[in-house]
């Protein structure tokens, strides 16, 4: 591609080709028919500004701060999987750049880069994200890691007992690689986006029966902030502070899991109003060690978030 890359459609050309086509489809796909891959860019492009003129804008701050961390907008990285296959540096360049941009970055459970790598490399401040397999051990083992290692809360990601269906994947044959986090933990390679000959595998590895009342049991293997990713109605948000964990992450995982579920943005938009109501509830009934507040904030990060994933192809 001719020139210098000057916006973020530019840079998903460049991706498309240069990487080979199985990684930038796993990159780019969603599940299914792709409806909720398209639809979180397309209901992104029906918000329009309403703009305010005449106002003193020399001095922008757009700071703020999320679980007490402070970061300089309202803007996080959220976990993605498999750096590695569109740069050798994987995660550890992520993080770099989170760094860079103070702000807070969630390694994936699925990262190529093993998380001391990652918390070695600079002073980004980390979440690390999980996903449970029925090998319990396995998560405590992690967890217990990702609290030695400095970071500072814990994402379990809630929206995939099982693996959303990616065509292009299939088609591609797409293979992960070995996760180097879980060298010595896991016997076998799992299959972490419906490669089509891992299915299998991912299916004897994940633990669907993951449920509510398993939030006690993080607890009980972690001092970690704990923040449920992957809610998208007013009624998980609901059981979510009920369970008392510290905030929610709304989120539809960039359309890579089930299908025909609404953009992300759009549940923004419409139960934004009854989150902040419920957030502001908790925040004052619980006790300051759950910041249930975070659960405004992290939602309009996500949203922004997917804005900013789905707008660059997928790319992470
Ligand atoms: C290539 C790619 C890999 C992803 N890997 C993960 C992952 O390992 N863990 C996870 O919780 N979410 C993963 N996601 C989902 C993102 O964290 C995020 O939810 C999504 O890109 C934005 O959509 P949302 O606004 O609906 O959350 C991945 C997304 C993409 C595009």
């Amino acid at each position: 591609m001719a020139g210098e890359q000057v916006n973020v459609n530019e840079f998903q050309e460049l991706a498309r080709e240069a990487l080979p086509k199985m990684h930038y489809d796993f990159y780019a796909g969603g599940a299914e028919d792709q409806h909720t891959l398209k639809e979180n860019v397309e209901a992104f492009r029906r918000i329009t500004i309403q703009p305010r003129i005449l106002v003193d804008v020399s001095r922008i701050d757009l700071s703020t701060s999320v679980l007490g961390h402070n970061i300089s907008a309202p803007i996080m990285i959220a976990p993605t999987s498999l750096h590695k296959l569109a740069h050798p540096e994987g995660e550890v360049a992520t993080a770099r750049a989170a760094a860079a941009c103070k702000t807070i970055m969630t390694l994936s459970f699925t990262s190529s880069c093993t998380m001391e790598e990652v918390s070695s490399s600079c002073n980004a401040v980390r979440f690390f994200q999980l996903y449970v397999y029925k090998r319990r051990d396995i998560a405590t083992v992690l967890v217990q890691r990702a609290e030695k290692n400095g970071y500072k809360a814990l994402v379990l990601t809630a929206d995939r007992p099982r693996l959303g269906r990616k065509e292009a994947d299939i088609r591609n044959k797409m293979v992960a690689p070995r996760l180097k986090t879980l060298e010595g933990l896991l016997s076998i390679d799992p299959a972490f986006d419906n490669g089509s000959n891992l299915e299998g595998d991912a299916k004897e590895i994940m633990d669907a029966s993951l449920s509510w009342k398993d939030i006690e049991w993080l607890r009980s293997i972690t001092n970690m902030p704990i923040l449920i990713k992957g809610i998208l109605t007013r009624e998980d948000a609901i059981k979510a502070a009920e369970v008392g964990v510290a905030g929610i992450v709304v989120s539809n995982h960039g359309g890579r899991q089930l299908d025909y579920t609404p953009a992300t943005i759009t549940v923004l938009e419409e139960e934004g109003k009854f989150l902040f109501s419920l957030m502001e509830e908790c925040g004052e009934e619980q006790t300051s060690s759950r910041h249930w507040p975070l659960v405004h904030k992290l939602s309009l990060l996500e949203g922004l978030l997917s804005m900013d994933w789905q707008q660059r192809g997928n790319l992470g």
